[in-house]
């Protein structure tokens, strides 16, 4: 690798956003010795502070259900994995888990499913964010998570009331796209579902896993050129852990130094995407909660600025194991609430209460900030 200067490069970057180059993206994620990582993350958190405080936002996840139509090879409730009990919330306990979040005063909530298409569906969950709508006289951030969908269901979704929609393009390599994916499963698709959540005015949010087995540092900053061109609103990263009941995670086992590795590369992710993009939502996600215990606070100093609480009733929580270890604490209770705060406030952060969160790069879009 060419040489680089550490301090130039990230004195550029925080100045100026889209100054990286890809191999200066990739050599940013390359970095392990820890004094220098210690300077790259407190480089991105400075430019996360900058844009959004030391605030972080809450996003109330509900796990709606685990049935799924794809059966992507790294992923826990894929289609084919018989091991996993399906469930499926019933309206009333989605409706409840919806003003639990009120209540918690989250301000956001997410509804995540695997991917259902049918009309069946579509209508429920256009009924769905309406209700939510109303719940809230239209307070509460109202985020989709249910996969590739027709530009019509889209439009219908955010016709109803939904402000933004989460599509991971998961890797924006093809080729290991290819290779993580069964052969009906197209990347093209993918692309076009983010142009269409675009075209209804969504705030669109996409990302992708690091430590995907045959991914490149050179992969991993293509991917984040990637949310640049597709000027992306919303980021959620996180790094790949295996699942034993899946083809591509079978026999690998999480060691310590596997989870560390994979916890370095999720941080390192993290801090570039903020030093390019600067002005995006970016979420520490549960992924690096479940290789360390503290790796959602780590993932706020290395950048991020929101936080997606699992606020699922807990009894389902078994059923929607993507990946193995998912942590599965009960969020939604005062106590476990209390101590997600504590924690944040341990790094100097508040929490933005009742408020949407609206990523600032979709409102410099539209010319409201
Ligand atoms: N490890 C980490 N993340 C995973 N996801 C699915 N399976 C795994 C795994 N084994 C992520 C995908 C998907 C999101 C809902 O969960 O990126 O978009």
């Amino acid at each position: 690798m060419a040489k680089f200067d550490l301090g130039t490069i990230l004195e550029r970057a925080k100045k100026e956003r889209h100054s990286l180059s890809r191999n200066e993206l990739a050599y940013l994620i390359s970095l392990k010795d820890p004094s220098e990582l210690e300077l790259l993350h407190s480089t991105a958190y400075e430019v996360k502070v900058r844009h959004s405080g030391k605030v972080v936002s809450f996003r109330g996840i509900i796990e709606m259900g685990n049935y799924c139509s794809k059966d992507c090879f790294y992923c826990g409730i894929r289609k084919s994995n018989r091991n996993t009990d399906r469930f499926e919330l019933d309206e009333e306990t989605i409706i409840r888990a919806i003003q639990r979040n009120i209540d918690m005063r989250y301000g956001s909530i997410v509804l995540q499913s695997g991917e259902i298409i049918s009309e069946k569906n579509t209508e429920y969950i256009e009924r769905l964010v309406r209700k939510a709508g109303e719940m809230s006289d239209g307070k509460l951030g109202i985020t989709l998570s249910l996969g590739e969908q027709s530009l019509e269901t889209y439009a219908r979704w955010r016709a109803a009331g939904a402000h933004r929609y989460l599509l991971r393009v998961e890797t924006s390599n093809r080729e290991l796209y290819a290779r993580l994916h069964p052969a009906n499963h197209s990347f093209e698709r993918r692309v076009q579902c983010l142009r269409w959540l675009r075209e209804c005015d969504y705030q669109v949010g996409s990302g992708v896993m690091s430590g995907l087995p045959g991914q490149t540092d050179d992969d991993l900053a293509g991917d984040i050129l990637f949310m640049h061109e597709m000027d992306i609103d919303m980021i959620g990263m996180g790094p790949y852990i295996p699942h034993h009941d899946t083809p591509l995670g079978r026999d690998v086992p999480l060691t310590p130094e596997y989870a560390e590795e994979r916890l370095r590369l999720g941080l390192n992710m993290i801090s570039a995407t903020r030093l390019f993009l600067h002005d995006v939502n970016i979420a520490s996600t549960t992924a690096l909660q479940a290789l360390a215990d503290d790796g959602r606070e780590r993932g706020i100093l290395a950048g991020a600025n929101v936080i997606m609480p699992n606020t699922t009733d807990t009894e389902y929580r078994r059923g929607y194991q993507l990946y193995e270890n998912k942590p599965s604490l009960d969020e939604n209770t005062e106590e476990s609430r209390d101590n997600l705060v504590a924690r944040i406030k341990s790094i100097g952060e508040t929490i933005n209460w009742d408020q949407q969160g609206t990523s600032p790069h979709y409102l410099v879009r539209h010319g409201k900030l």
